[in-house]
């Protein structure tokens, strides 16, 4: 009985981080933005260009891209391998995202300065 109501805990609690992620859509975006940040630049700024800036970049075409690196139809060094297992949903989150930054000069990681 005991593993029961801790197997019903579990899926309440994981049911309702579930719902309080999808909530809070902005934070959801943000933290799928974030694992792009290594190589674009904190918040998509990236150094010099390269790989290129996401930061204020067009929605739409961020969209496009991220969705023809992940099925294969542009051609890729990395991204093609970087795009597979995200959802049209998540990969219009994290375009969303990119798109509502100002676009502006990389800064150096904190532990940098
Ligand atoms: C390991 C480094 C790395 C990571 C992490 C990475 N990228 Fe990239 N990205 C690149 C490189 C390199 C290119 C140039 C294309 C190529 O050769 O793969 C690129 C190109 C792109 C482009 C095309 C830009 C243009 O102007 O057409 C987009 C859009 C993009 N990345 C989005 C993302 C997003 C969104 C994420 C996070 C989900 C991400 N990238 C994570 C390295 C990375």
């Amino acid at each position: 009985m005991n593993k029961v109501r801790t197997l019903l805990a579990i899926v309440l609690v994981g049911g309702s981080a579930w719902q309080s992620a999808s909530a809070a859509d902005a934070n959801y975006a943000r933290n799928l933005a974030a694992t792009c940040f290594t190589c674009h630049g904190t918040d998509g700024r990236s150094v010099n260009g390269v790989p290129p800036s996401l930061a204020g970049q067009n929605r739409d075409y961020l969209l496009k891209q991220l969705q023809e690196f992940r099925d294969g139809k542009r051609p890729a060094t990395i991204m093609h391998q970087h795009a597979k297992g995200y959802t049209d949903a998540q990969l219009s989150l994290i375009a969303g995202y990119f798109a509502a930054v100002t676009p502006g000069r990389a800064a150096p990681a904190p532990a940098a300065r």
